[in-house]
């Protein structure tokens, strides 16, 4: 393992964030010593905390991750606090000569990851003072890790990274989305391109249409303040979903470089159909979800959850047909669908393909089963071929069968955690899984439309699917238009 050695200045560190992900992964980088003893955290937020109650609370997060062989504590001693004003140059200095004392301390040579885990109207500011305070101006190199959300639209996007590029230069730059550094997403390439079995029919003549869902049973929690201003769409798909289409439509890459694949899923991205404010409602669908069932509980709808608008337009479910409109994929219709409170807690992709000319086989009255791969992103993480067979001697008739491959059955531990593995690409200057400011910015656009015509178009029937259900019904319409369904998921 190569062990990089890096002070890691967390924004945000008495946050969600970093106690539920940041911290967590970190360890296990720690345990798993992809980290020397040569690294120390730094964490800033408003709070007055010590580098004791910053330690306590780094323990208690990682605490059900200890083994035999790690020492918690000793862990825990790379940790250090400092009450933070991010307006204040005064605690850029101070932190300036903290993480200088540390470079001695743990023998690193000058090396930065500043990692904004906190509310995004600071981002600009934080960028702009840490490069004019001279904390980027080290022996080593400086990298800057953004959370989402990155914008509200291409507009606040544009000026957000005007802001940042102020300070960093594009390839300091680290843009988390979290779903590229999930393991079966970063699987969509290898399956695709190592495999003579699918890249000759990933395409139009072969692949009848292809179908993204992230489900969730979650509902808002206590994030009501932030998504009644994003909502699904903002939430998942300008982000998560249109990253997984992009992995799922792209060209091969001439190399697997990080320049060469982000250049091949801009290209797709630049291809999406646009759609005008008039025509959004012939592909997308929105939800919301009113009261109901999700595994055997009762909830409530989402108007009446915490800092949510009695009578909100906010959309916590989206369906959409996509179209890419190139040689490869005109005319195959990509769904996606993703919302909150759904059936089941599920991210999966489907590829359809086409039938054959001609069914030799008699299926009980039924058609012959299309041949199915799909993706099990999460909690299963694998792959099922759905084919057909004869099961019994001397039928006439075929049988649906399913090849399955389960990448994450037999020991989970072998996963790592989606933040882990960003954390460590980062440390070793990877930006591959992290999303290029030109993906932000087509995903923007295209978002935008939906967002506008939703804004100027209320929903008059929110709330319109029952919590515990995979959504509105106008979402299977959707397929059904053309002759499809939204196959299962689980
Ligand atoms: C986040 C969204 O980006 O992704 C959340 O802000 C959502 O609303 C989460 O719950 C889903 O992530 P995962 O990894 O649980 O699918």
């Amino acid at each position: 393992n190569e062990q990089p050695k890096s002070i890691i200045v967390i924004f945000g560190a008495t946050g969600d964030l970093a106690k539920r992900k940041l911290f967590p992964s970190i360890f296990r980088l720690y345990r798993e010593n992809k980290l020397s003893e040569d690294f120390a955290v730094v964490g800033v937020a408003r709070r007055p905390w010590t580098n004791e109650e910053l330690r306590e609370n780094v323990k208690k997060s990682v605490g059900n991750l200890q083994t035999e062989d790690t020492d918690i504590d000793k862990f825990a001693s790379h940790f250090y606090y400092q009450p933070f004003d991010v307006t204040n140059v005064e605690s850029y200095q101070e932190l300036k000569t903290l993480t200088e004392e540390l470079d001695t301390q743990y023998n690193v040579p000058g090396n930065r990851i500043f990692y904004l885990a906190m509310a995004p109207e600071f981002f600009g500011t934080i960028a702009s003072n840490l490069k004019n305070e001279g904390l980027t101006a080290t022996e080593g190199w400086s990298r800057l890790v953004i959370e989402k959300p990155f914008g509200h639209d291409y507009q606040s996007a544009k000026e957000l990274n005007e802001q940042i590029r102020h300070a960093f230069s594009e390839d300091q730059i680290y843009r988390i989305d979290h779903y590229l550094g999930k393991e079966m997403v970063q699987n969509i390439e290898v399956i695709r391109f190592a495999n003579a079995l699918f890249e000759p029919l990933w395409n139009n003549q072969y692949i009848s249409n292809i179908q993204i869902t992230s489900s969730e049973t979650l509902g808002v929690e206590d994030r009501g303040r932030y998504y009644e201003s994003s909502g699904a769409l903002r939430d998942m798909v300008q982000n998560h979903i249109l990253q997984m289409v992009a992995l799922l439509a792209m060209e091969p890459p001439i190399k697997l470089t990080p320049e060469e694949i982000r250049s091949e899923k801009v290209k797709v991205l630049r291809a999406l159909r646009s759609m005008s404010i008039d025509e959004v409602d012939q592909y997308f669908v929105r939800g919301q979800y009113g009261k109901g069932i999700v595994e055997e509980n009762e909830v409530i709808g989402y108007r009446e959850e915490n800092s949510v608008d009695e009578e909100s337009n906010t959309a916590t479910f989206v369906s959409g047909k996509l179209m890419i409109d190139n040689f490869r994929w005109a005319g195959v219709p990509i769904y996606i669908r993703t919302g909150k409170r759904m059936k089941e807690k599920a991210t999966t992709i489907v590829v359809q393909f086409k039938d054959l000319p001609m069914n030799l086989y008699f299926n009980r009255g039924k058609d012959i089963h299309p041949n199915l791969l799909v993706i099990h992103i999460q909690p299963e993480e694998g792959i099922t071929l759905h084919l057909n067979a004869r099961k019994t001697p001397g039928a006439t008739a075929s049988t649906p069968i399913n090849l399955n491959y389960c990448n994450n059955c037999g020991d989970k531990m072998n996963t790592p955690e989606a933040y882990e593995r960003l954390i460590y690409d980062c440390m070793l200057g990877d930006a591959t899984n992290f999303t290029h400011w030109d993906e932000v910015a087509l995903s923007w656009k295209f978002v935008d439309t939906i967002s506008e015509a939703w804004e100027q178009n209320k929903a008059k029937d929110f709330p319109n699917y029952e919590s515990g259900s995979m959504g509105p019904k106008a979402s299977d319409a959707l397929l059904a238009e053309e002759g499809f369904q939204w196959w299962p998921v689980g």
